[in-house]
């Protein structure tokens, strides 16, 4: 062979090979620098805790750091456009709840599809909510709450994390249920929400366990229910709303863990085997079990287990929200 047609070859390879680098695989070395997990809401809210309970086990398996990045804003859409639009090499991904499912719905301008404009890696936590007040609102059961917040409709106010959060979800169906309107306050998320909520500036907030928890045995909220069907481990003697009597009260918040579309699928495969190995980490299982989050058993903790629940989820939320007449736009 020539040295002409040697070098025609090689030129021909590298440039093979550059072109097969590009978005869409990664080499076999993957990872080499820090990862990125995007959280969509404000820092020391729940799904924050969450990332960051996560984060440390995660990057420990992968060998490099997982650093958690907060972008919150119009209920979760911002850090999830963010992401559906981030470099799809592995370094960027999402961790986000129920949102994902309702945010098709609530918006109608959004820049990406949940369904389509991500890679899935897999579900994480099922967690319930729970229904607190500022500590010196009068009620203390929650029956006495119901029929407060019906005598006192005009003055009380109910903070969310904006349309598309779970906290803004469980206040509209409550709100539906008890059929009223409140005044609501809107945060970057339920962290800053219940920093109101404890100092006093606002007095009803529907949350998370894995944020309220640690507030509610502080005796720094008022606790009035739960919003799963049954009562919760972490919370026994805490009735739930349908105990309360609202029939059919049911919010429990699902959390997955997504990849820009196009992320290439040997990155996939390696993120999905450390949040898997996460959640059987003993320390972990341990710190969610106190906060009341619920792993989802291993077949879910897959890329086809995510993308059916969110599709699922989709189907379940889109007519409750059509029929509120609920818009974020
Ligand atoms: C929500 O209400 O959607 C979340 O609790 C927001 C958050 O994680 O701060």
């Amino acid at each position: 062979m020539s040295t002409a047609v040697r070098a025609v070859l090689l030129a021909a390879w590298l440039l093979a090979s550059l072109a097969g680098c590009k978005g869409g695989e990664v080499d076999q070395a993957y990872p080499t620098r820090p990862i990125t997990l995007v959280v969509p809401f404000a820092a020391g809210g729940p799904t924050d805790v969450l990332a960051r309970t996560l984060a440390g086990p995660m990057g420990e398996t992968l060998g490099q750091s997982v650093v958690v990045e907060n972008k919150p804003g119009a209920g979760g859409t911002i850090a999830a456009a963010y992401v559906a639009r981030a470099q799809p090499d592995g370094y960027t991904l999402l961790v986000h709840h129920t949102g994902m499912a309702t945010s098709k719905a609530l918006y109608k301008n959004l820049t990406y599809d949940p369904l389509t404009s991500f890679e899935f890696i897999g579900q994480v936590v099922d967690v319930p909510m729970t229904l607190v007040g500022r500590k010196d609102l009068p009620p203390g059961k929650l029956g006495e709450l119901i029929a407060y917040i019906k005598a006192n409709r005009a003055t009380l106010n109910f903070a969310h994390a904006g349309a598309g959060s779970v906290s803004h979800l469980c206040a509209m169906l409550l709100q539906q249920a008890l059929g009223l309107e409140l005044t609501t306050v809107q945060f970057q998320g339920t962290a800053p929400a219940l920093v109101a909520l404890v100092g006093g500036h606002v007095d009803l907030l529907c949350d998370q366990t894995t944020q309220t928890i640690p507030h509610v045995n502080g005796g720094r909220v008022k606790l009035y229910g739960a919003t799963a069907r049954s009562r919760l481990a972490a919370l026994p003697d805490t009735p739930t709303l349908q105990e309360g009597g609202l029939q059919g009260f049911e919010v429990v918040v699902w959390h997955g863990l997504y990849a820009p579309k196009g992320t290439p699928k040997d990155a996939l495969d390696k993120v999905g085997a450390a949040l898997r190995a996460a959640l059987k980490n003993p320390a972990v299982t341990q710190r969610l079990v106190e906060l009341g989050a619920q792993v989802v058993p291993e077949a879910q903790q897959t890329p086809a287990g995510l993308r059916d629940r969110l599709a699922a989820e989709i189907e379940k939320w889109t007519p409750v929200i059509q029929s509120a007449g609920v818009s974020a736009d």
